[in-house]
């Protein structure tokens, strides 16, 4: 009985152990920054969460994508948002200058977790009181919407 008590007793702790370090990829930050930051890592922190986990690469503004993002963003985003000014929701016509492109991806592919979760997201919320939401967006259709509105930065 002794015996196997000790044997639980040491398979709890290795389990314990292998818990602990086998957390996510920001387990080197410290315990206070992380609760602060919702407990996103870094990465996230900068490119948001959502199905966008790497980095994109961007060339120069292809205008036809443009275009045809612009389509959708005048079916699904204009209700909400103007480039120039504030509406609803922020003005998007300086968004890149603020957020990486991954970021404004996957905002507008995941805003419900974004607004949860994200802290730059809940700072929006505090100020434009209403959250963004879900517009049923394919990564597809999004690449083509961050076209369009990197065409439209000033
Ligand atoms: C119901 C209104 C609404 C709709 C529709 C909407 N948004 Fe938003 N959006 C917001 C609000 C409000 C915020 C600020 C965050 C919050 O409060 O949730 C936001 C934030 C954003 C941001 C982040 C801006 C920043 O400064 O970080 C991007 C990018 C964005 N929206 C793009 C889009 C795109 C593209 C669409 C269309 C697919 C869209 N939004 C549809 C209301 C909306």
């Amino acid at each position: 009985m002794k015996k196997l008590n000790l044997i639980i007793a040491i398979l709890f702790m290795l389990g314990f152990g292998w818990s602990c370090s086998s957390g996510d990829s920001n387990s080197s930050e410290q315990p206070a920054q992380q609760a602060a930051n919702n407990g996103l890592s870094q990465w996230e922190l900068e490119n948001g969460i959502g199905p966008v986990k790497a980095k994109m690469t961007l060339n120069a503004v292809d205008s036809e994508l443009a275009a045809s993002g612009e389509k959708i963003f005048d079916m699904k985003c204009m209700a909400c948002h103007k480039m120039a000014e504030r509406y609803i929701g922020p003005a998007l016509g300086d968004v890149m200058q603020r957020r990486t492109p991954e970021f404004v991806m996957n905002m507008m592919l995941n805003p419900d977790e974004m607004v949860k979760k994200h802290p730059e997201v809940q700072k929006m919320l505090a100020t434009y009181m209403v959250p963004m939401t879900f517009q049923n967006v394919s990564e597809e259709d999004g690449r083509a919407l961050l076209e369009f509105i990197r065409a439209n930065q000033k």
